[in-house]
C-alpha cells in the first residue's frame, strides 16, 4: 500500500535510515538505556533487533531508550568528556598559566565558539556571543533595546510565554515604572500583523519565540522583525526552541537581537551557557546604553584595569564576566558535532522527513486518540510534534506507559505529550517504534 510520501512498515523505516547520510552521527551520542525491569503489565514493546554495527540497523543497543527529549535537554556527544578533561589536564598542569598558554588559552577560549556559532544561527562572527544564561541575556538585551517612552513603552509577546521571558518583560515594564498589566500585550501569534497595525506605534519592543515551547509552533521571524520595524518597535526574539532545530538567517532577517540557550538541541549539558545576537547595525552604536563588565571592555587594555568602559565592538562587547571555560569546552564540542554534520541546512532536511514521518504514522495509526496541535506545514514546525491525547485512557497514563516502555519525551499539562525526533542523533526505526509503542499505550 502506498499512501502519501511514505509507506507503512518497519522494513521501511529501515531503509530510511540506511539511506540516511547523516546516520553516523547517532553514534557520536551516548543514549541512555531503558529501565531495567519491566512495569507490571507492560504494553508489548516492538525492540529492536539484537545484533552490532553494520547489521542493518546502524548499531542499535537493544536497551537504549527512544529519546525524544531533545527539546528539553540534548543528549551528550561523546567527544564532550575528552573536551572538557583536557581543559582540566590543563588547569591541573598550567592552573593560571592556561589563561595565556596551553592549546586554546582561556582568555580568548569563547572566540573559538565565535564561526560554528554564527553558523547555525546565519549571523557573522562578530554578531554573536556564547555567555550567560538565556534569561540573564534577554536582561542585559532589555538593558539597551527596550528603551520605553510614555508614549510608547509596550512589550508585545505571545499569549504563551515561556513563563521565564514572562517574568523577565514583567519585571523591566515595573523597572521603567510601567504597570505590566497595561504594558504587557500578549497576542495569539496570529494576531500579531493585526495588533501592530493597529497599535504599533505603541509598542517600544516585539518579544516573541522561534519556536513556540508548547505548541512547536515556528515564528516567521524575517517576517516579524519586518513588520516590527515598519511600526518602529524592536524586534528581539526568544530562540530556545529554535536554535539548532532550524535554519536560522538572523542577520539578513535583520533581528534586532536573539538569545537562546545551548541545553536543547544543542547539546552542551544542563545549564550551559547560553547565546546572543546583536545585530551588526547595533554593534558599534554609542547611544546604546548597556550593563557593562570587564569582559566586555576593549581587549588591548582590559589588563591596565583602568577606569572608563569602552565596549569592543559587536555582540562581545556585551559580556560581563570572565566565562565558564568548562561548559563552553562542552558547547565547543557540540558545535563540532554539527560543523561535521554540515550545519543546519542538512540537518533540517532530514528533520522535515523524520518529524514528517511520524506525522504520518501518527494519523495513519493513531489518528482517533490523539490530536497533533503543532502546524501541519512543515514550514511553520521544527523537529517537534505536541500531541493531545484524546483516548479514554488519560494522557498522564499514557506518558508513564510510554515511559515504562523506554520512550523519553515530555508531558505538559492537561494532556500534552510532547515529541521531539532530532536530526543527529534519532533514527526512522525509532519513530516506527514509539508509534508502535503509543498505539498500544492508548
Ligand atoms: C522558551 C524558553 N525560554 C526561556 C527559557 C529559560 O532558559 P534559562 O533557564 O537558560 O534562562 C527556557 C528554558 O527551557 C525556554 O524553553
Amino acid at each position: 500500500m502506498t499512501d502519501g510520501p511514505f509507506q507503512p512498515g518497519r522494513e521501511v523505516a529501515d531503509a530510511l535510515d540506511r539511506q540516511d547520510p547523516l546516520r553516523r552521527f547517532r553514534h557520536e551520542f551516548h543514549v541512555p538505556k531503558r529501565p531495567p525491569s519491566p512495569q507490571p503489565s507492560p504494553p508489548q514493546i516492538p525492540s529492536p533487533p539484537r545484533g552490532g554495527r553494520g547489521q542493518g540497523r546502524g548499531g542499535d543497543d537493544p536497551d537504549e531508550e527512544i529519546y525524544f527529549a531533545g527539546n528539553s535537554l540534548g543528549l551528550l556527544p561523546k567527544r564532550t568528556q575528552r573536551y572538557v578533561d583536557d581543559e582540566l589536564e590543563k588547569w591541573a598542569r598550567l592552573a593560571v598559566k592556561a589563561h595565556f598558554s596551553g592549546d586554546h588559552p582561556w582568555m580568548p577560549y569563547h572566540e573559538l565558539l565565535a564561526e560554528p556559532m554564527a553558523r547555525l544561527v546565519g549571523a557573522s562572527p562578530a554578531e554573536v556571543v556564547t555567555m550567560n544564561s538565556l534569561t540573564a541575556n534577554l536582561h542585559l538585551m532589555m538593558a539597551s533595546f527596550y528603551r520605553p517612552t510614555p508614549e510608547r513603552h509596550r512589550i508585545l509577546l505571545e499569549e504563551r510565554a515561556f513563563p521565564s521571558d514572562d517574568y523577565a518583560l514583567e519585571s523591566q515594564a515595573r523597572f521603567h515604572g510601567f504597570d505590566p498589566a497595561e504594558a504587557l500585550v500578549r497576542v495569539r501569534s496570529g494576531d500579531v500583523a493585526r495588533f501592530l497595525e493597529r497599535a504599533g506605534d505603541s509598542i517600544a519592543l516585539v518579544l516573541l519565540p522561534g519556536v513556540q515551547y508548547y505548541s512547536g509552533e515556528a515564528f516567521d521571524i524575517a517576517a516579524i522583525a519586518r513588520l516590527a520595524h515598519a511600526h518602529g518597535c524592536v524586534a528581539g526574539f526568544d530562540l530556545a526552541h529554535a536554535a539548532g532545530n532550524l535554519v536560522l538567517r538572523l542577520h539578513d532577517w535583520d533581528v534586532d537581537f536573539a538569545v537562546w540557550c545551548t541545553y536543547k538541541y544543542l547539546n552542551s549539558g544542563p545549564g550551559s551557557v547560553g547565546g546572543c545576537f546583536v545585530h551588526e547595525r547595533h554593534g558599534t552604536r554609542r547611544d546604546l546604553p548597556r550593563l557593562a563588565g570587564w569582559w566586555g571592555h576593549d581587549k588591548a587594555s582590559r589588563f591596565r584595569m583602568e577606569a572608563g568602559f569602552r565596549p569592543i565592538p559587536g555582540a562581545e562587547g556585551w559580556q560581563l564576566s570572565n566565562p565558564p571555560i568548562l561548559s563552553l569546552a562542552a558547547i565547543r564540542a557540540s558545535l563540532d558535532v554539527f560543523m561535521e554534520a554540515g550545519g543546519m541546512e542538512p540537518l533540517r532536511e532530514k528533520s522535515v522527513r523524520l518529524t514528517g514521518y511520524l506525522e504520518w504514522l501518527l494519523g495513519r495509526e493513531v489518528g482517533d486518540s490523539i490530536e497533533i496541535l503543532t502546524p501541519r506545514n512543515p514550514s511553520r514546525r521544527g523537529c517537534q510534534l505536541s500531541l493531545r491525547v484524546k483516548s479514554k485512557t488519560p494522557g498522564r497514563t499514557v506518558f508513564e506507559r510510554l515511559e515504562a516502555a523506554g520512550v523519553t519525551d515530555d508531558w505538559r499539562e492537561p494532556d500534552v505529550i510532547r515529541v521531539a525526533p532530532v536530526p543527529l542523533y534519532n533514527r526512522y526505526e525509532e519513530v516506527w517504534r514509539f508509534v508502535e509503542i503509543l498505539r498500544e499505550a492508548l
